[in-house]
């Protein structure tokens, strides 16, 4: 082939990858991810009583907090345009139950707490996990029988689960006890009561993860919980899995998917979203946001910088929203620009 005057093939010194970074303006130009509040979720822990305030050991700069300070907490989630909030209750360890009755008590607190929300901010979307293990005695989410945790017996308490919560004004229901057939169920029952248009976002690949440690400290369930969730949770090493349990949630109905935990995930999120095509999020759980603000508030880590990176590679695997405990956070820094 002729060699001519602008033909030199792609290599260096005529390719200069840092041409197109040199400038903020270029970069600014060439950026193919960005982050922006429309895209963050933010996880609140509740608890009982008035104008109680707690601190997550674990988890530096997150509370739990009673209603009335959680209504101004989210005063400033919304000012920042923040989409939507996950509530996780505290459930006091006397209403804890083999049976997990609180779970479907219509006045629980995690009701109530809906409730309270959605009065104050009606356009404010409200996320509620749907799973035994706040309300179980045994820490599980299934309910336990020899040691066993029964599928279909928790089904049918998880969807009754999904019905009060709705009924209190949940948006969004969200199954995250990896239970069999539960998000079928839970559409069938959402309909049979009228709550057509309650969506479900299925934590359809979730992970039996040691960074789940602070939340169940937030939670109140690391005491009670016996053993493992290996029998119901998915093993870290497998990623095919991931996509079957996927498609078996989008087949019965799921609207939305969830990979969890998050950052030691992104394959799989990555797969998930070329696979299905399907709006997709992912949980910056609490261990990962344990081990960003340790280093941080050591010195260790540039606060800021490493959570922005941090969130950006979830829009690079492919994510359309993250569910941060530092949600407000980015989104300050987000305003800032
Ligand atoms: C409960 C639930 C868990 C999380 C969300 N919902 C913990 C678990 O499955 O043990 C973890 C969230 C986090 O670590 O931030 N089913």
């Amino acid at each position: 082939m002729a060699e001519t005057a602008y033909h030199h093939g792609g290599a260096f010194p005529h390719t200069r990858m840092r041409r197109n970074r040199r400038a903020q303006w270029s970069r600014r130009l060439i950026a193919e991810n960005r982050l922006g509040v429309d895209d963050l979720i933010w996880p609140l822990f509740v608890i009982d009583g008035d104008g109680r305030r707690e601190p997550v050991a674990s988890m530096p700069g997150v509370e739990r907090l009673s209603c009335d300070l959680l209504v101004e907490t989210i005063a400033e989630a919304a000012d920042l345009g923040l989409p939507a909030v996950a509530l996780f209750p505290y459930v006091a360890p006397e209403r804890k139950t083999p049976d997990a009755r609180e779970a479907v008590n219509p006045d629980n607190l995690i009701c109530r707490a809906v409730r309270t929300v959605k009065a104050v901010y009606p356009d404010m979307g409200v996320i509620c996990d749907v799973a035994l293990d706040p309300f179980n005695s045994d820490g599980h989410d299934g309910l336990v029988r020899d040691g066993v945790i029964l599928n279909d017996e928790t089904v049918d308490l998880l969807c009754r689960q999904a019905v009060v919560q709705a009924q209190a004004g949940c948006d969004i229901i969200a199954p995250s006890d990896m239970m069999d057939g539960r998000v079928g169920a839970i559409r069938s029952a959402l309909d049979g009561a009228g709550l057509t248009d309650v969506q479900i976002l299925a934590y359809a690949a979730k992970f039996a993860s040691a960074f789940y440690g602070p939340f169940r400290d937030a939670v109140g369930s690391s005491g009670a919980l016996k053993g493992d969730k290996k029998t119901y949770q998915m093993d870290p090493g497998n990623g095919d899995e991931a996509l079957r349990e996927v498609a078996l949630d989008i087949a019965e109905g799921a609207d939305m998917v969830m990979v969890k935990p998050g950052l030691p995930y992104l394959d799989v999120v990555w797969r998930v979203k070329e696979a299905f095509g399907v709006p997709t999020f992912a949980y910056h759980v609490s261990g990962e946001y344990a081990m960003w603000k340790a280093a941080a508030n050591h010195g260790w880590l540039d606060n800021d910088r490493a959570l922005l990176e941090s969130l950006i590679g979830f829009k690079r695997a492919g994510a359309d929203g993250i569910l941060t405990y530092a949600a407000v956070e980015a989104a300050r820094l987000l305003a800032k620009g």
